[in-house]
């Protein structure tokens, strides 16, 4: 098995919607018995809430169903993980400052560097204090970086 946590500041916008769009590919391709995911973020505000509203809704737009509490990544969590999945350089930067060992720090990188269309240090943005078109977009970013990463994910044997 096969373990990948997405990570964000509040976990209730990006990193569900990674893992929710994830899951749903997997489920598709018969793959969810191979691959474990999680999401967290760096941020102790919304610990506990559930996904918000507006990310929940375009996914469901979609047929995608994003669910779970909010909780906080801790730096124990390197060691349960094969990927650590940063949304962006601000959570990335917090991640490497809280990542205890080398071999941690090998696990950790930005999701969209799995994105073919970004570069590799491009973002997934904070949806949060903008409008719907936001939201979208982080829908339009996870489709295409998932894509990479199940690619990625057949490259290393993981299915
Ligand atoms: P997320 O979005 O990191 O994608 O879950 C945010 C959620 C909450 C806040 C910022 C970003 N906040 O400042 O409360």
């Amino acid at each position: 098995m096969f373990h990948i946590s997405f990570v964000c500041l509040g976990n209730i916008c990006r990193s569900p919607t990674a893992e929710g769009v994830m899951r749903h590919k997997l489920a598709s391709l018969g793959a969810l018995d191979h691959v474990q995911l999680d999401s967290a973020g760096t941020g102790a505000w919304h610990v506990g809430e559930p996904p918000d509203r507006r990310s929940t809704a375009v996914a469901a737009q979609r047929g995608i169903t994003l669910d779970g509490a909010a909780r906080r990544f801790r730096a124990k969590d390197f060691g349960r993980f094969d990927l650590v999945l940063a949304m962006d350089q601000s959570n990335l930067r917090d991640l490497r400052a809280m990542a205890p060992t080398e071999a941690h720090q090998g696990k950790l990188f930005l999701f969209r560097r799995f994105d073919p269309s970004a570069g590799p240090q491009a973002e997934v943005p904070d949806p949060y204090y903008g409008g719907p078109r936001g939201f979208e977009d982080v829908l339009d970013i996870c489709d295409r970086a998932a894509d990479g990463l199940l690619e990625h994910l057949r490259t290393v044997g993981a299915l």
